[in-house]
């Protein structure tokens, strides 16, 4: 899938960085060629020799090693790539990143190439939750940085939480996503999610039964068709896709915030089960029993409309704005009216009955609901729905 692909890979110093070798197998096993790069700091995790054997390549190590120069001067290395990838790309690279640094071979390439780059982070969960390495990453993503990871889990230094690196086929995914070619290259799509979570103290939340499973079929769908997919997903139970910008959110008020953050995009598409109201009142500490057997009282407030939102922006709405519709009676009519409420290009409407067995399982049947009028699609497995999906938006926003 990666044949004749160039990818210099920056390999930085984290304890990640041993499983940066086996990515450099897994991307040649695909075709690519790997150029390593080590930064000094790597240099204590890996040896320039197991990366240069693994890579059948010369191993590229310091700025200023003047044969280099004469052999190949970093802004060549840096641009005779198709990708630079970062991985494990530790707070200090992307700090370095962020901020224009170019005091080493790395930061250097990364400065000096004309080329995408994809960024493999990996750190200390306080590390990657401190607020400067978030403000690094979103100016990287501003930078059209593309992010593959952290995951959740256990920490080489015994925490918990996100910061581990990526695992390698997620990488290599995110990879090909990054160099596929497809009639979405270049484009920008804003996919919402999953179901919101509205707090009604800390411990508890008001909820639904979406799993996310659409939208994150849907995410992939457009990734592979080559588009950059910003993900914004509310607490899912589906993990969300390898190679796009995955933006987790709990609640409908800090969805609307980072679909506002996502722009511009060529589309948006809004998949998820936005909460209708949040609770008003809610508390700050966990609600007890006063003992006298009388329940609370919650008050509602109703949440912002994403979808209505973003149709009714002026100058920068996307192209395409599509927003779904779960009912269970009266499909056709019902979306068709949402549709013109909402003032959303397309509506894909779906019978979510029980009977259906469509809510919470691996097939759906949709209404496609536009200004051509309401086509009904057969009844199909979501990845299919997604990738059917996926093509129309390209035929609607694409390039050629
Ligand atoms: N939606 C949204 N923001 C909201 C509520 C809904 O972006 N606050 C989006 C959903 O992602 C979906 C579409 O609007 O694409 C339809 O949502 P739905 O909840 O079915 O519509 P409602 O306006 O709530 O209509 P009703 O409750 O009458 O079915």
């Amino acid at each position: 899938m990666l044949a004749d692909k160039r990818i210099l890979l920056i390999i930085g110093g984290g304890i990640a960085a041993f499983k940066s070798l086996d990515l450099i197998r897994r991307l040649r096993d695909e075709g690519a060629s790997v150029t390593p790069v080590l930064t000094s700091a790597a240099e204590e995790f890996v040896t320039p020799l197991s990366a240069s054997a693994l890579a059948a390549q010369k191993v590229y190590r310091d700025l200023f090693d003047l044969t280099d120069e004469a052999e190949m001067g970093h802004i060549e290395l840096s641009r005779a790539a198709d990708l630079l990838v970062v991985a494990p790309a530790t707070a200090d690279l992307m700090a370095k990143m962020a901020h224009g640094h170019a005091n080493d071979l790395a930061s250097t390439l990364l400065m000096a190439t004309d080329k995408p780059v994809l960024i493999a982070p990996a750190m200390n969960v306080r590390m990657w939750e401190h607020p400067a390495t978030q403000r690094n990453l979103e100016t990287l993503k501003s930078d059209n940085v593309l992010v593959v990871g952290p995951d959740n889990g256990n920490m080489a230094c015994g925490e918990f939480g996100p910061g581990r690196m990526a695992e390698v086929p997620d990488i290599v995914r995110a990879v090909d996503a990054a160099l596929s070619d497809g009639p979405l290259t270049g484009k920008h799509v804003i996919v919402t999610s999953g179901p919101t979570h509205e707090p009604i103290d800390p411990v508890r939340y008001i909820a639904n039964r979406s799993s996310g499973a659409q939208g994150t079929a849907l995410a992939a769908a457009l990734r592979d068709l080559g588009a950059r997919v910003s993900f914004v997903t509310g607490p899912a139970t589906v993990p969300p896709p390898a190679g796009v910008d995955v933006i987790a959110v709990e609640t409908a008020a800090q969805m609307a915030e980072a679909v506002g953050r996502a722009h511009p995009a060529d589309a948006a598409i809004f998949a998820a089960a936005v909460a209708d109201w949040r609770v008003e009142n809610a508390s700050r500490s966990k609600m007890k029993k006063d003992g006298s057997g009388k329940a609370p009282a919650l008050e509602f407030a109703e949440n912002e409309d994403i979808l209505a939102g973003v149709s009714a922006m002026g100058a920068g709405r996307p192209g395409l704005v599509v927003g779904f519709a779960a009912e269970t009676d009266d499909v056709v009519a019902h979306a068709s009216a949402k549709r013109l409420r909402k003032g959303c290009d397309w509506i894909v409407a779906n019978d979510v009955s029980p009977a259906t067995g469509i809510m919470g399982g691996t097939e759906n049947r949709i209404v496609l609901i536009s200004d051509d009028g309401a086509e009904e699609w057969p009844r199909l497995p979501k990845d299919e729905v997604a990738r059917r999906l996926a093509r129309r938006i390209a035929d609607a926003i694409g390039g050629a």
